[in-house]
């Protein structure tokens, strides 16, 4: 769970201080990923001499570590690699020593960055303990360090002087877990590896002339490498490389970044775990798979890959983003949350742009079309998402069974690994992820993909793990949420799967009048979000009055809007740290009612459907008990007399109604953590994208 960022320059002249601040500004775009401590390593003022910064906290107190240390800001570099990493503990509490770059010893001879888990480090560690090596910190990300040094030595001892690429393959034998890695070292100056498993990993490339090439080849060890890495494999652990001969990979294949007479060209390269720290620079890039080498040296990108694989893509494509840097900025909002809030209006627009013609009534989704009779032959759908994405699958559940007649399970994804419940090849798995990266969904998704189902992604990052591991999906086009609280990812998760109940039933006759009822109230959306926007004003005073004290919460709604009092609950807990919890209405008599008195704030949904009357019902328990609810109904409704407060929203079809009523409470757990002066869009001990299980 961390944010990494790397920066090389080739043949473009840069003087230190403007290659941190580069580093800096990369990381600080990381920030959502994880914010406990962040670290940098770069070049010393001797040669083979490797500089490391790290500070817990924030990148800015990193900054103001290395404004505290005063390096030489203008010595110049004309070649370079600085790498970066901003923390979220996994292994050993945030402190200064666990911060990375962690390195191989007091030389700094490797220097590693790392988001992942080594799950088998514990054994290497030992390992490397009996062979001498001092561990310092606690963490997991130490080990790979260390193992480059002692596998490098172990080289050098037979003979043999690898390149970095070859070593970091035989490092990577030696490890489980996930990773996405950088490795810098003294030993090969101005060179750096970049290899992912499981964590997300990019590579920018910027260059003045125009890039002639958009695809990297990659390259595959020859057979006599094969053999010698089969031998490696089988002496996992034993750590002991066995000498090569020159691998001839220098002779690349690959020449895709040399000027029109062969000439190196002057580049930069941008290494990151996300695309939003590298637009302000270049909108090239090429997304690594899992299990890629990406060897950078002398202006060339190689792309290395330990096996051979039949069916394996011989190319890396270098893409253009179509991300735009005011997409990810602030704007005139104190905070990425209250923007994503109120973007809501566009980017549910966006969700449908395309893909819905209002006037026929018609959905076409690109990515499922030619799935869509495959899909429904499934038995069984199963959703399965973490979070918030997991409130969406509720949500639109009974949409799903009503229009598909195809049963449908909501799966939390660590309780659905936990029991490894039987699934056939005629399921259709939903996973549903705004990162599109979130360990236990990955997890979820390989069970899934192992036993034959078909999988379906309902993910926001394009090129991210789920989104490229499915067999098809939708891609939410909701933009980058930065808030670690999702707010926007919601609403249009929640649109994308009604558009896939949709399209799942477009060919069953006696649905048409309930499509054409659901399209055309998915077409108001946008305007009547505006609509519930208006609220902010009033739900700001409540926050600041009635619920300014407050210790706990309930949020009522059964039917449809469960999902929203199980969602405003997850909201308001998550950033304002209030206890809030979400209770299904037909519950309440069953024991909840017991909290209930004059004291306890209750949220309760009561706006218009066919549950409308059973509603009323549990509410009159409440007030009976002299609770006095903030009701959420429909405009107009005006039956709720000794309401604490009413807040009216739009009336639409039953199954959208769930997209307005959330809305206030996003902005009720927006205000109450800022009434709190909580920093909204970094909430304490959580993390945007949870890369570990
Ligand atoms: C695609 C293009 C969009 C273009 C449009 C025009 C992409 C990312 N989208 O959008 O830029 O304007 O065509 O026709 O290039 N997928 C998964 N799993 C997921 C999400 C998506 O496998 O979780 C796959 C889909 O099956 C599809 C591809 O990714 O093959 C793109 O999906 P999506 O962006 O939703 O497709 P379109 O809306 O058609
Ligand atoms: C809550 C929140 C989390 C995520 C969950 C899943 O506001 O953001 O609960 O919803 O961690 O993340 P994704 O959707 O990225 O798989």
């Amino acid at each position: 769970m961390c944010g990494i960022f790397g920066y090389v320059n080739y043949l473009v002249e840069k003087q230190r201080g403007e290659i941190i601040d580069n580093l800096i500004e990369g990381l600080s775009r990381l920030e959502y990923r994880g914010y406990d401590s962040a670290g940098l390593a770069i070049d010393g003022d001797v040669e083979s001499e490797v500089d490391i910064f790290r500070a817990v906290g924030k990148v800015a107190s990193l900054k103001a570590e290395i404004d505290q240390c005063a390096p030489e800001r203008s010595t110049l570099f004309t070649n370079h690699v600085g790498i970066a990493h901003t923390r979220w503990a996994t292994h050993g509490q945030p402190a200064t020593v666990n911060c990375h770059p962690q390195s191989s010893g007091p030389q700094n001879e490797f220097v590693v960055v790392h988001n992942g888990i080594i799950t088998n480090y514990k054994a290497i560690k030992i390992l490397l303990e009996g062979k001498g090596f001092v561990f310092d910190s606690e963490t997991d990300t130490e080990c790979i360090a260390k193992l480059f040094k002692h596998v490098y030595d172990t080289n050098l001892a037979n003979g043999h002087d690898p390149d970095l690429n070859e070593l970091t393959k035989q490092v990577l034998f030696e490890l489980e877990g996930s990773y996405g890695l950088l490795v810098k070292s003294v030993f090969y100056p101005n060179e750096v590896c970049a290899t992912r498993k499981g964590s997300p990993l990019l590579i920018g490339v910027k260059s003045e002339k125009a890039l002639k090439v958009d695809f990297v080849d990659v390259e595959f060890p020859t057979t006599d490498e094969q053999v010698s890495a089969k031998t490696l494999q089988n002496k996992r652990l034993g750590l002991l490389p066995v000498a090569q001969g020159d691998s001839g990979l220098r002779q690349s294949q690959s020449r895709a970044f040399l000027s029109e007479d062969g000439a190196p060209m002057p580049v930069e390269f941008f290494l990151s775990s996300d695309p939003s720290s590298v637009i302000q620079h270049t909108k090239k890039v090429m997304f690594l798979e899992d299990d890629d080498i990406a060897h950078i040296y002398d202006g060339e990108i190689h792309i290395h890959r330990a096996k051979r694989e039949s069916g394996a893509s011989a190319t890396r494509s270098i893409q253009t983003l179509e991300l735009e840097l005011a997409q990810i900025m602030k704007g005139p909002y104190s905070h990425f949350m209250q923007k994503e809030i109120f973007e809501q209006p566009e980017s549910t627009f966006n969700t449908m742009r395309g893909r819905i013609d209002f006037e026929n009534s018609q959905i076409t989704l690109g990515g499922v079309k030619s799935w869509l009779p495959t899909l429904r032959r499934s038995r069984r759908i199963i959703m399965i998402a973490c979070g918030t994405s997991y409130h969406s699958c509720l949500a639109t559940r009974s949409i799903f069974e009503e229009l598909t007649e195809i049963p449908v399970a909501v799966e939390l994804a660590s309780d659905f690994l936990d029991r490894r419940p039987p699934v056939f090849r005629d399921d259709c798995c939903v996973f549903v992820s705004q990162s599109g990266e979130t360990a236990d969904s990955m997890l979820a998704l390989n069970y899934c993909i192992e036993r034959g189902a078909i999988t379906l992604g309902i993910v926001n990052a394009v090129g991210s793990s789920i989104s490229r591991l499915t067999h098809c999906g939708v891609h939410i086009n909701a933009g980058p949420e930065i808030g670690v609280a999702s707010t926007k990812a919601y609403t249009s998760q929640y649109i994308a799967l009604v558009m896939v109940a949709l399209s799942l039933s477009n060919d069953s006759i006696s649905q048409t009048d309930r499509h054409r009822e659901i399209v055309a109230g998915l077409q108001k959306i946008p305007e009547q979000i505006k609509t519930v926007l208006e609220l902010d004003a009033p739900i700001k005073e409540l926050c600041e009055t009635v619920l300014k004290d407050q210790k706990s919460l309930l949020l009522l709604g059964r039917g449809y809007q469960h999902a929203t009092a199980l969602e405003g609950a997850l909201k308001i807990k998550e950033i304002s740290y209030m206890h809030s919890e979400g209770v299904l209405a037909g519950e309440l008599k069953h024991g909840v009612l017991a909290l209930v008195d004059e004291h306890l704030p209750i949220i309760a949904f009561a706006t218009r459907d066919s549950l409308f009357p059973k509603t009323m019902s549990a509410i009159s328990q409440v007030t009976a008990r002299d609770g006095r609810p903030i009701i959420i109904s429909n405009e107009g409704d005006s039956v709720w007399d000794n309401a604490l407060a009413n807040l009216q929203v739009p009336l639409t079809v039953d199954c959208l109604q769930g997209l307005l009523n959330v809305i206030p409470v996003q902005l009720i757990s927006y205000w109450l953590a800022v009434g709190r002066d909580i920093d909204v869009d970094f909430p304490r001990n959580l993390a945007k994208s949870v890369t570990v299980e």
